[in-house]
């Protein structure tokens, strides 16, 4: 990686940031993650005369968690919460929409650990385990995946549930990360999708179940030069702090005429351009 290109990883408050660009122009696939959860989790978990206890991996500003959460709500009374997550600003977030919405989660308990996957393995191992754990999409920033898959399935306990959910091979960062991998060798974070994390699976001879939801990323404003919300959805669709200032001219245009080159409208009254994506969730239960 040339000097002056820095990983949205190297600066999780930016990461924060554009962020919430990207999840506010992706599709919602609320309805598929409300059925996975009442159909895939609820339905096959027993949990008797105790709280459900529930991980969340890279919780983010916690939107994500919350529907999750309201969906168990509905079978386990009572859930104890523990979110995973090295942004500050995420966690302000996600406390903050817990007070917002206090009235919904009432019998739920939290604790907000402002780390990393492997700080918290660092300070308490597998001492504690859970009936349910969740990764969306936090997979990618893994140190080592096989290493870590084993790490949440030896804290889960006996019939628990690890839910992991990553873009699939049609996901629009992995088809970007693949398409100029000669860029992307020296960035840290993982350049995967679901197939890998799959494969490895496989190779741990740990059985899982997948489900797969195809969605869009509207990326109108990314073609806008002046666009600010523009280029924060470039760093977010790059994983590079501001793209545009720090690679050459020629680079960066390659890389907005491929997402150009991949967009499409959406076949309806407007003219928004959206790339298609895909998600895939993988199922490990214990
Ligand atoms: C794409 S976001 C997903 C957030 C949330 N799960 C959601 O679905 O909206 C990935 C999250 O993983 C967090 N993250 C990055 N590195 C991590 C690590 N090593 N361990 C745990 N979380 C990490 C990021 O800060 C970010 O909030």
């Amino acid at each position: 990686m040339e000097g002056n290109i820095r990983s949205i990883l190297d600066d999780p408050d930016y990461y924060a940031i554009i962020y919430k660009i990207m999840k506010r122009e992706m599709l919602p696939v609320s309805k598929w993650t409300d059925e996975l959860f009442n159909n895939r989790i609820a339905a096959k978990l027993s949990v008797q005369n105790r709280d459900l206890k529930f991980l969340g991996v890279g919780s983010g500003s916690g939107e994500v968690e919350l529907m999750n959460t309201l969906q168990l709500l509905k079978k386990f009374p009572k859930i104890s919460i523990t979110a995973i997550e090295p942004a500050k600003d995420h966690i302000d977030e996600y406390k903050e929409l817990v007070k917002k919405e206090s009235s919904k989660v009432e019998g739920v308990s939290y604790s907000w650990r402002q780390q990393t996957l492997n700080e918290y393995r660092d300070e308490v191992g597998t001492t504690k385990k859970y009936d349910v754990i969740v990764a969306i999409n936090s997979a990618y920033y893994f140190d080592d995946i096989e290493d870590t898959l084993m790490y949440m399935h030896d804290i889960l306990e006996e019939g628990g549930i690890l839910l992991l959910v990553l873009a699939s091979e049609n996901g629009v960062s992995y088809r970007i990360w693949s398409r100029f991998s000669a860029f992307y060798k020296d960035f840290s974070f993982k350049k995967i999708c679901s197939v890998q994390l799959t494969d490895v699976l496989k190779n741990l001879n740990l059985d899982y179940e997948t489900a797969r939801m195809r969605s869009g990323v509207n990326v109108t404003e990314c073609f806008k030069d002046s666009s600010q919300e523009g280029q924060h959805l470039i760093d977010f669709l790059s994983h590079v702090v501001h793209l545009r200032e720090s690679v050459s001219s020629d680079f960066y245009t390659e890389f907005i005429s491929f997402l150009k080159d991949s967009s499409n409208t959406n076949g309806s009254d407007d003219t928004s351009l959206f790339m298609q994506t895909e998600q895939e969730a993988i199922f490990v239960q214990k």
